[in-house]
């Protein structure tokens, strides 16, 4: 699902040092993003987040640099908002009206915002536990909201199943290029923001995985345009034990296999035990010879308290990263040597204990059907 650009026309369009007198949002690269006409672009200000670097993480670990890319503070409290904003232009684009997501949750609020954004109907569909102050902010936002008695893959079996019916435009992860691409911009802000360099290793908290596949987009675009030299960095795909399907597929050495049992984490974004593509992140963790590592609830859990005591407020998903930079440094895949950079992808209040509105709860989508009367 890689879109192809012409990079001869936008390096003649765009110079890369013309970039400076462009808007602090990921918009700044429209060139390199699939968007016909400017004038369809939905943006609520997202991107152009913080690239912040913690010196006194780097004394304590012992590390050459880390940052912490800042992502929560993106529009709707989290870089999914960057998704959403592609996948929703390029729908407005082609006059699309309604709109559904399944999703953890962050994806939910999200697709939410930005139809609203553009008068567009919202469907969202998000498994029971998704958190309380999530769901509030969707149906908030105006979607019509339902939890799935199930998990994320449930939610957008159902979504596949009435889509035509319903004539809802499926933006699930990987159903269409929108949100990869806005996700690319990650991947183009940090090169940037680095002076056109790259770090030594990313470390991503991957459920999906779209993040990672569109950062990796980015890279390739980037050193195809010769605005970026040398090795990728190494790529960490962060996981949550008992949800580890990139992790165990790894150490198989073989092809992606979907996780067998019943997914046994926490609520979060990590939580996709059937990612569409997996195939494609092993290929690109194998590529960059990078890893995938577990993290327990445990290790978020001081992960939190550590990118604290840094000024840092993270998400549980944010806050995997630094469990699993110090799991690597335990071990010694990341050395004194190396750059880092963490991604912390969801702002911790997202989690905050909210009452649960009250919602439908559908089964599949002859449940949903009949109970919305549809
Ligand atoms: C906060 C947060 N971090 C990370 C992820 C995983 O993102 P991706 O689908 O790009 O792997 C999600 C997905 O829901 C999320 O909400």
């Amino acid at each position: 699902m890689r879109v192809e650009y012409d990079l001869e026309r936008v390096a003649a369009l765009l110079p890369r040092d013309e970039l400076r007198y462009r808007e602090s949002t990921m918009w700044r690269y429209a060139e390199l993003l699939p968007v016909a006409d400017p004038r369809h672009i939905l943006s609520l200000g997202e991107g152009w987040t913080p690239l912040v670097r913690l010196y006194g993480a780097e004394r304590m670990m012992k590390l050459r640099k880390l940052w912490v890319k800042r992502e929560e503070q993106n529009p709707t409290g989290s870089f999914k908002a960057r998704g959403f904003s592609c996948a929703l232009t390029i729908a407005r684009e082609a006059g699309i009206r309604k709109v559904a997501v399944n999703s953890n949750g962050n994806a939910g609020s999200a697709l939410a915002a930005y139809a609203a954004h553009a008068g567009m109907e919202a469907y969202v569909f998000l498994p029971q536990d998704c958190p309380g102050l999530i769901v509030r902010e969707c149906l908030d936002y105006g979607a019509h909201t339902c939890l799935i008695d199930g998990l994320i893959h449930n939610a957008g079996q159902l979504i596949a199943e009435g889509k035509e019916e319903q004539g809802w435009h499926h933006v699930g992860t990987l159903r269409e290029h929108g949100r990869a691409e806005g996700k690319k911009t990650m991947g183009l802000e940090l090169a940037e923001q680095l002076g056109w360099r790259l770090p030594d290793v990313i470390i991503y908290p991957t459920g999906g995985g779209s993040g990672i596949i569109g950062m990796w987009n980015a890279f390739t675009q980037l050193r195809e345009l010769g605005w970026i030299e040398g090795e990728l960095p190494r790529f960490v795909c962060v996981q949550e034990e008992g949800c580890d399907p990139l992790v165990r597929s790894l150490a198989s050495g073989g092809q992606f296999r979907p996780l067998q049992e019943e997914a046994g984490s926490s609520p979060t974004g990590l939580r996709v035990p059937h990612p569409p593509d997996g195939e494609a992140l092993l290929a690109i963790i194998r590529e960059t010879s990078g890893t995938a590592v577990a993290v327990s609830r445990e290790e978020i859990r001081e992960g939190q308290r550590a990118l604290g005591r840094q000024g840092i407020s993270s998400s549980p998903e944010g806050a995997a990263t630094w469990a699993a930079m110090t799991r690597l440094m335990d071990e010694g895949w990341i050395g004194r040597q190396d750059e880092v950079v963490l991604f912390n992808t969801s702002h911790a209040m997202k989690y905050v204990e909210h009452p649960a509105p009250r919602v439908p709860v559908v089964k599949d989508y002859a449940d949903w059907r009949r109970l919305m009367r549809k």
